[in-house]
Formats: C-alpha cells, structure tokens, sequence
C-alpha cells in the first residue's frame, strides 16, 4: 500500500515511518483480503465488501508500531487478528444499533438482513482467533479473547442503558473503556508482548488513553457531523437511545432535552437535538476530556523503554486521534 492509499491520521504516520511501516502494513493488507475472500458466494461477498469499504486500520497500526521495526511475521498476523475482530464488532454493532450507514456504505445490516450480519461478524470473529493459531500463539490468543469478551459486556451494558438519561459520566466512561479503549490496549498490548521489547504496560496504558479519547469524540461526532466526515448521519446515537456524554453533560442545562421522548425521534427531530445539546456548550467539554486523555496517553511514553522513533510514531497516532475529530 502507498501512502496515498490511506487515509488520515495513517498518512501522516507512514509519511514519517521508515520504509518497514509501510510494507508491513501493506502485507496486513493482503493479508486481510485473502482471509476474507474465498468463504462463498453468501457470507464471503459480505466479509470482502466489509474490508473493501475501507477503515483507517488504526489498531493493526498500533500492533506494528508496538511491534517495532524488527519484528517478524506474527506481529503481521496479530495485526490482521486484531482488525477482524474490529470489524467484526463493527458488524455486530449495526446489528444491535440498527445503523443504516457505516464507512460511507450501506451496512451489511441493513443490505442482507439481521441473521447475515450475524452470521458474517461470526465470520471475522472466527477468522480472527485462526490467525493467532500458530506455535507460540497462546498468550495473544488469551489477550484478543479478553478483549472481545470486554466488547461484548460493553455493548451489552450499552443496550442495556438505552434511552435511559439518567445513567451518569461514570457509566459511561466505563462503558467507553469496555467496548472501545479495552481493544486499543490490546492492540498495544499484543504488538509489544510478541516483540519481547520493554513497555507493555506503558504501551497498555497509551492504548487505553488513545481508545477513550477515540470513543469521546467520535461521540462529539456524532453530534456535530458533517456526514461527509462520519460516514453516518447526524444524530445515530439519539436515534438508537445511546446516551453519550454530550447529552449526559448537556441534560441539566437545557429543558427541552429534558423533556424530549427519545424513544419516538424521527431524523429531524434527532437533528434538532443535537443542535441543542451543541449549544450547551457540552461539546467543548467532552472535547477537553478527550485532549486530557491524549495528554496522559503521551506521558505513558515519557520512560526509557522507547526510541525516539515509537514516540513520533505513536505521537503522531494520538495527535490523528484528535486532529480527525477536531
Ligand atoms: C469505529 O472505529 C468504532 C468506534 C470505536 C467508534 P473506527 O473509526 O476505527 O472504524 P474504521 O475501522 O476506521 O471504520
Ligand atoms: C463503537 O460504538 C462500536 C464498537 C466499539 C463495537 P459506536 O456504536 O459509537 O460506534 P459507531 O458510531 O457505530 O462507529
Ligand atoms: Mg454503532
Ligand atoms: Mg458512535
């Protein structure tokens, strides 16, 4: 893959890596089509035009980083390990949010139906867990496995809130930390771990900053759109009663989202709300939360275990992290 090939915030990091990001991150690639493709004409199209929609691979990033310039073929397959099992939470996500649109595209959900969609997420979930399963292969098995049993008890918490504007920061800062940040470590986690380097927990904890800060603002996205950035319309979360910190934060200062049915919205009345929930001023906030966990995220980094060139790298992830959403 060239550089131009990929999206922002990756461009960035590959203009500044030397030649082994790159073509490591172009095997990944490979690597990830072959493993989609060739599963029949009913789940393979579906796992193939997930992986072809795109994605900015941010995790398999972190593996190889984590990783470093030295390491060998396992840091390729547990990078491709840990974007399947991304896109199959993905997947699965627009099943239980019953979103429309996802990277641009029509989700599988709502193009093939609840029991494909199912069916093709089993599909990577399984793939995922084949990939790691070579000689040695144990501890990164036991580490993406915690990791999706973390997602699921955060999307399952997630459902469980819905609708519900009485679920407090703390809530959700834990539900963010399951179903988004817990993957993020792990990416960190699993690069680091297999390279036999020093730093994992550093790196661990790096993950899990960049995960929140992720999370927040792709929360603040949801929000503020424009379409054209998100890939989904202006106010999905509303529309599928996830309460996220901008509505958390915004409810006591303004009325009419107090007194707003979030059960019976239709698009419009979505969109009025979150032109509501913007003029509370809750936006910034979450925005400053996000930028104060990039800012601890950097300092994880500040030991000795790491080169001057996994700073820049890892930096230049974090700052996308911001630069993308800002
Ligand atoms: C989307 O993740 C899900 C969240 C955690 C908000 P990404 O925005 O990394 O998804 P892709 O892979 O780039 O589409
Ligand atoms: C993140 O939650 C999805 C997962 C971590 C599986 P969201 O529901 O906010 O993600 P998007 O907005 O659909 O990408
Ligand atoms: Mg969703
Ligand atoms: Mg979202």
């Amino acid at each position: 893959m060239t550089s131009s090939a990929v999206p922002p915030p990756v461009t960035a990091v590959m203009e500044a890596a030397s030649g082994w990001l790159p073509s490591r991150l172009a095997e990944v690639e490979r690597r990830l089509a072959e493993v989609a493709a060739g599963h029949g004409p009913e789940l393979g199209e579906e796992a193939e035009a997930t992986l072809t929609a795109g994605g900015k691979r941010l995790r398999p990033l972190l593996v190889l980083i984590c990783a470093g310039a030295d390491a060998d073929e396992r840091a390729v397959r547990a990078a491709v390990a840990v974007e399947l099992v991304h896109m199959a939470t993905l997947v699965h996500d627009d099943v239980l949010d019953g979103a429309p649109v996802r990277r641009g595209r029509p989700t599988v959900f709502a193009r093939s139906g609840r029991d494909a969609a199912i069916s093709v997420g089993d599909l990577l979930f399984s793939r995922a867990f084949a990939e790691l399963a070579v000689d040695g292969g144990e501890p990164e098995v036991a580490e993406l496995s915690s990791a999706s049993v973390a997602l699921a008890l955060g999307e399952l918490a997630q459902r469980r809130d819905a609708y519900d504007t009485s679920i407090d920061e703390a809530r959700y800062l834990h539900r963010c930390s399951l179903k988004t940040a817990r993957l993020f470590e792990s990416a960190c986690r699993i690069g680091r771990s297999a390279s036999g380097l020093p730093g994992t927990e550093e790196l661990a904890g790096f993950g899990r900053e960049i995960g929140l800060a992720f999370q927040l603002l792709d929360d603040v996205l949801d929000v503020t759109g424009p379409v054209e950035r998100t890939g989904k319309a202006r106010g999905t979360d509303l529309l599928d009663g996830t309460v996220t910190l901008p509505l958390i934060l915004a409810l006591p200062r303004e009325p009419q989202l107090e007194e707003a049915d979030l059960r019976g919205l239709d698009e419009a009345e979505a969109e009025r709300l979150c032109d509501l929930i913007a003029a509370t001023g809750s936006l910034d906030e979450v925005r400053e939360r996000a930028r104060a966990a990039i800012a601890r995220a950097k300092q994880a980094l500040e030991g000795e275990a790491f080169s001057d060139e996994e700073r820049r790298l890892l930096g230049l992830i974090a700052d996308g992290v911001v630069e993308r959403y800002s």
